[in-house]
């Protein structure tokens, strides 16, 4: 199914919970959600059979921390089930040590970690823990079950990480991770500017760097307008979020909150539609359809800042 502006949404993003194990410098931090009112696994498994229905062939479990949920071995494998294109899940990696093959076995195909640093003392200053060995580990843990590819995700910030690109990406290439360098986002804790005047670093010159050393360049089509460098037997991609057009143009996805609302849009809080409350309510599928429908005709065309 397509949006009004032409974009077809094909990938529904479900966040599970806003709990987790970090406390990142650059997280949104988006509320306290107790686990009593998170979506269950059978409401889940209930939106993904629309989201089935209406056309959506991907899915991505995100947070919070989704692995901090008991129950994420049982809902990869309902979803497991309905024969999606691709499941995935964005992860701190903490508990991939835990869980990397039980997922897998499920039927999940591949993580995304968030991984900011190599470095222990830069660790502890972005998440508030000391857990980078973990990480590290739960990372390598996943590699081993077979998940496959594996994106590292760095938040590319000023005087904090923005010297290790090249670091991380020497460990990218030794277990062939994708590395993905994200443009910060602002906080939106911060009322003022002072947060991405301190930590905010402009992604063109590192993009003209890369394509110096890239022997080859893609552009990703209908998924934003990310570069992918090609640089030795490696990958980079490049996200940014903050060049609202181009990161929202080609948008293909739909998102639901860990309360059961329908998110259309990555960058507005202001048009979300609730789900949940009919699945409580034992609403038909008909009725969650038109739900579904009524959501994607909502979507705004960009940003507008
Ligand atoms: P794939 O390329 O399919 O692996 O997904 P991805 O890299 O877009 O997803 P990931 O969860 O790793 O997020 C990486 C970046 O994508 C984030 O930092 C955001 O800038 C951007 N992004 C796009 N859509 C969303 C969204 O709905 N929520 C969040 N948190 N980030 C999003
Ligand atoms: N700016 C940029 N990226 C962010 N992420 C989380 N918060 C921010 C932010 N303020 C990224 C993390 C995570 C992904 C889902 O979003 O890297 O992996």
């Amino acid at each position: 199914m397509k949006d009004n502006y032409d974009r077809p949404i094909i990938s529904l993003r479900i966040s599970l919970t806003n709990r987790c194990n970090l406390d990142c410098l650059y997280c949104h931090h988006d509320g306290m959600l107790p686990s009593n009112l998170e979506m269950t696994s059978d409401e889940i498994y209930r939106i993904l059979k629309i989201a089935k229905k209406i056309g959506i062939t991907k899915i991505r479990y995100s947070g919070g921390e989704p692995l901090i949920r008991k129950d994420i071995v049982d809902i990869i494998k309902k979803t497991g089930t309905l024969n999606f294109k691709d499941i995935s899940i964005t992860t701190n990696g903490i508990l991939l040590n835990q869980y990397a093959q039980d997922l897998k076995d499920a039927g999940l195909n591949r993580v995304n970690v968030s991984f900011d640093t190599l470095n222990p003392k830069t660790y502890k200053k972005i998440t508030t823990k000391n857990f980078l060995k973990e990480a590290k580990s739960g990372i390598l843990e996943g590699y081993k079950a077979g998940l496959d590819p594996i994106k590292i995700n760095m938040v590319v910030m000023k005087n904090i990480n923005n010297n290790e690109i090249m670091d991380m990406f020497n460990f990218c290439k030794e277990y062939n991770f994708v590395l993905q360098l994200i443009e910060l986002l602002k906080s939106e804790n911060c009322s003022d500017e002072s947060f991405n005047n301190e930590y905010h670093v402009d992604m063109e010159p590192i993009e003209k760097s890369l394509e110096k050393l890239a022997h080859k360049i893609k552009t990703r089509n209908f998924m934003q307008d990310r570069k992918k460098y090609f640089i030795d037997n490696g990958e980079i991609e490049v996200v940014r979020p903050m060049d609202n057009t181009k990161f929202c143009e080609n948008c293909t996805r739909l998102r639901i909150t860990p309360e059961g609302k329908i998110k259309p849009c990555l960058l507005r809080n202001d048009n979300l539609i609730d789900i949940i409350g009919p699945i409580r309510n034992n609403a038909t599928d008909e009725e969650l359809e038109k739900i579904f429908i009524d959501a994607i005709n909502n979507r705004e065309p960009f940003y507008d800042q």
